[in-house]
């Protein structure tokens, strides 16, 4: 049976499936935004603060397949400024979605993409950010909840969707705990153009993660995440303090992540941590990961998560519905 899931989002960027993967900066790289194009999503590289431009256009290559495939770019809001080559570079690979997270968007660079044919989007928190993001000119509002894995807000997923349809004018999409079908299919009967996953896809075999991290994603439940700015004091003093990460509990965010302000500058536990990410003990060094970790438990290649999510939102929506609305 042909498809039957049609949103702006697939409309607009002409994508099989209301998917798209996260920009998850060190994790998704050209080969995982390449399987979930294929699969009909949109794939998305992660190209964080630090990300040199040659390797945007190397991963870029990949993930378009040579050009047979549309494909997103995720930026750092806050590190543009720094960065002002990154806009530029990133319109001149022809993504069909750019998504600026973290920081305020700049008109300037929406034009910029914009001029390019580029559907530009932000991820936000919060109402006024969501605001200010479409008076920037943004198309697209992407309401990150926090259960999201990575650096996210402290509102939930489904109050800030609920709370951003209201205030602004642009379609919005969900992104925080999206893990089966049924949420799927929960968020886009909440009025969202389709869904932003990037936890479901940490096990897939197309992400960049060593087998130590992969263990552990597998081994967590939904309670042992922990959202704070721990880990970015010690290792990226950069990140604007607005932004906490949500990352697996360690031995290093039971100590610390309740007194993050109590934990000297040249503390040794600094040091360890920075030795930890070294030599992969993950212990004390972060593994990034929403609350949805507790749905992980097998690997599964990129494309099976995507089909899975779509295709099983449909068969939920076709079968569930009607059994909701029929007479008793
Ligand atoms: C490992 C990991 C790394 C992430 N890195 C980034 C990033 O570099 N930039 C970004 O905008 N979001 C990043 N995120 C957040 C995602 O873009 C997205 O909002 C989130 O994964 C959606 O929620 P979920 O993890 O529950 O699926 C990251 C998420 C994870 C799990």
């Amino acid at each position: 049976m042909p498809h039957m899931l049609y949103t702006w989002l697939t409309e607009r960027l002409g994508i099989r499936h209301p998917v798209i993967s996260a920009s998850m900066t060190g994790v998704a790289h050209g080969r995982l935004a390449r399987a979930v194009s294929r699969a009909g999503g949109l794939g998305m590289l992660g190209i964080g603060s630090q990300v040199p431009v040659e390797f945007l256009a190397d991963e870029a290559r990949i993930a378009s397949d040579d050009g047979a495939l549309p494909f997103g770019v995720g930026l750092t809001a806050w590190a543009l400024p720094g960065r002002p080559e990154l806009v530029a570079a990133t319109a001149a690979q022809r993504p069909a979605l750019v998504s600026l997270s973290f920081g305020p968007v700049r008109p300037g660079d929406v034009e910029l993409l914009h001029a390019a044919g580029v559907v530009v989007s932000a991820q936000v928190h919060n109402p006024q950010a969501a605001r200010d993001a479409v008076a920037a000119g943004v198309d697209l509002i992407e309401a990150q909840g926090t259960e999201a894995g990575g650096h996210t807000g402290t509102v939930a997923m489904l109050p800030l969707l609920q709370r951003l349809r209201q205030e602004v004018d642009v379609p919005v999409l969900a992104a925080g705990g999206i893990g089966t079908p049924e949420a799927l299919a929960a968020v886009l009967v909440a009025g969202a153009v389709g869904a932003r996953v990037g936890t479901p896809l940490l096990l897939s075999q197309e992400a960049v993660l060593d087998d130590a991290a992969r263990d552990r994603l597998r081994a967590a439940e939904v309670d042992q995440t922990v959202l704070s700015p721990l880990f970015d004091q010690v290792l990226r003093p950069g990140w604007p303090q607005d932004y906490p990460v949500r990352t697996l509990a360690n031995d290093f965010t039971d100590a610390w992540a309740d007194k993050v302000d109590h934990l000297p500058p040249g503390a040794e536990a600094r040091r360890q941590v920075t030795d930890a990410v070294d030599s992969g003990n993950y212990d004390l060094a972060p593994i990034l990961a929403g609350q949805a970790v507790g749905l992980l438990t097998a690997a599964r290649p990129a494309a099976d998560v995507i089909t899975e999510l779509a295709e099983g939102a449909e068969a939920v929506l076709r079968s569930r519905v009607p059994g909701l609305l029929g007479e008793r």
